[in-house]
């Protein structure tokens, strides 16, 4: 169904047709506004962003672009076609007809799924709004507003949910959303990465890079649910997805590239000569990634999950592609987990599948994860250094699941906590890397203007040159 943009919640799912859950989203419309003036992109209100908005939900020429001013922008309800034919893709009632409606049973759990997806949505818009003031370009600047509009959208993808197929209790969840935030010491959000504030745009990148690629593998096991519409809503919620790790995978690269360059120019891989020069050193780049790739890791839960096994079984959160396999019950087989064995080593212990589910996503994510990698090791490799970047071993760091508090080397190799301590300066952001990570944050606002530390990104946004006037400030 195409999209109405004639009403005041833009839609595909016929809203019109249903008084009650359009009455009841329109009251909720002016608290998420109230929401994003009070704590979105902080004193960007009113400038004009160019924008891409959802025109249709076809993979093929989805959105448009314009000139918007954020509060204005068209916040709707936009799901994937339904396909008439979809069965259950796995679990206990593998092949059977998913449903458009909640099966009793299932309801508070769906409920809690659904809450702990949308509670990251305005969490990270949260986290994120004082970037505009320090953005290295205005190309980089739009970025942001484009991500930050779009989560928004997934906090509307979440809440129409809520409304529409959990009465009462989904309408209390959904102002809950805009109730907890992020870093508040009463009403936190829900999950701990979701509660640090995002100070610097290095960070941005690898949040864009390693956290949205979390919320990727996260909808791509909720858009093989059962439950039809949540799969739908799913569906179309990765095609924005993609953006917001395309700004992540290029803005590292683009760090790296400048990096690079200041080390031919200087004949240098010395990170003291490099800052100077005001770009960041490949290491402090590894440390990075090495904190926001263990603490993206964490949001998957325990390796040997109960829960994970019972939304399996019960067809409620299913595998990222789930296709690719081949056994879609899973009852049989078993899964490898390396443990510590209590004693400074690793033992190994066969786990049932349907337990290990949280593990089989999190290493679906890991190898997502390392073809960034790959791709800003080749520049580094063309430039003809020897440094590698690597992600660390998924033992490294951990604050969930059976490494948690283990100290580790990033190799995943068991460590005393003496040598984990004398480590971290290397293997983490020390508090002199985030001083001088902060010290080169000072916003660009010039068309085709850069930051010191960054590259121009190759091309544009949507075929305009890359000193496009992407806003215009009021
Ligand atoms: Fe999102
Ligand atoms: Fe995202």
């Amino acid at each position: 169904m195409s999209i109405n943009y004639t009403e005041r919640i833009p839609n595909n799912v016929d809203l019109g047709s249903n008084r009650i859950l359009q009455r009841a989203l329109e009251h909720w419309q002016p608290e998420f506004l109230n929401w994003w003036q009070e704590l979105g992109p902080r004193d960007f209100q009113v400038a004009d962003v160019y924008l891409r908005t959802a025109t249709s939900v076809d993979a093929k020429g989805w959105a448009t672009y314009g000139f918007v001013r954020m509060p204005e922008y068209r916040w709707g309800i936009f799901l994937a076609d339904r396909d008439p034919n979809r069965k259950i893709g796995f679990g206990d009632s593998y092949g059977q007809d998913v449903w458009q409606q909640i099966p009793g049973e299932y309801r508070a759990t769906l409920r809690r799924l659904i809450v702990t997806q949308g509670d990251t949505e305005p969490a990270s818009v949260e986290q994120q709004r004082m970037l505009g003031h320090t953005a290295p370009s205005l190309y980089d600047l739009r970025n942001l507003f484009q991500v930050n509009v779009e989560e928004g959208r997934h906090l509307w993808a979440m809440v129409y949910l809520l409304h529409a197929y959990f009465g009462r209790d989904g309408r209390e969840e959904a102002e809950e959303l805009l109730e907890r935030h992020s870093g508040d010491a009463d009403k936190p959000r829900i999950l701990g990465t979701f509660n640090e504030p995002i100070r610097d745009w290095l960070s941005f990148f690898m949040f864009t890079y390693f956290t949205d690629r979390d919320g990727k593998f996260q909808l791509k096991s909720l858009a093989e649910s059962s439950f039809d519409p949540l799969a739908r809503t799913c569906s179309f919620m990765l095609t924005e997805e993609a953006h917001h790790m395309f700004v992540g995978d290029t803005g590292i690269n683009r760090v790296t590239k400048r990096t690079l360059e200041v080390m031919k120019e200087l004949n240098t891989d010395d990170p003291v000569a490099i800052r100077k020069a005001g770009a960041i050193d490949l290491p402090t780049v590894q440390r990075y990634l090495n904190f926001w790739f263990s603490s993206s890791l964490d949001l998957f839960g325990s390796e040997q999950s109960s829960n994970a096994a019972s939304y399996f079984a019960n067809g409620l959160k299913g595998r990222p592609d789930e296709t690719q396999y081949e056994d879609h019950i899973a009852r049989e087989s078993t899964f490898e987990l390396g443990v510590p064995d209590g004693s400074g080593g690793v033992k190994t212990e066969q786990i049932a599948m349907r337990n290990a589910m949280n593990e089989v996503t999190r290493g679906s994510y890991v190898r997502d994860c390392d073809l960034g990698v790959k791709r800003w090791n080749r520049l580094i490799e063309k430039a003809g250094h020897s440094f590698r970047l690597s992600l660390p071993s998924t033992r490294f760091r951990r604050n969930i699941g059976a490494w948690a508090g283990v100290p580790t080397d990033p190799q995943g190799n068991p460590i005393s906590q003496d040598e984990f301590d004398r480590g971290k300066a290397t293997w983490l952001p020390s508090e002199a890397d985030q001083a001088y990570i902060l010290s080169l944050m000072h916003g660009v606002y010039e068309p085709g203007k850069m930051a010191a530390w960054i590259a121009p990104p190759d091309r544009g946004i949507n075929n305009n040159p890359v000193d496009y006037e992407y806003v215009r400030m009021a």
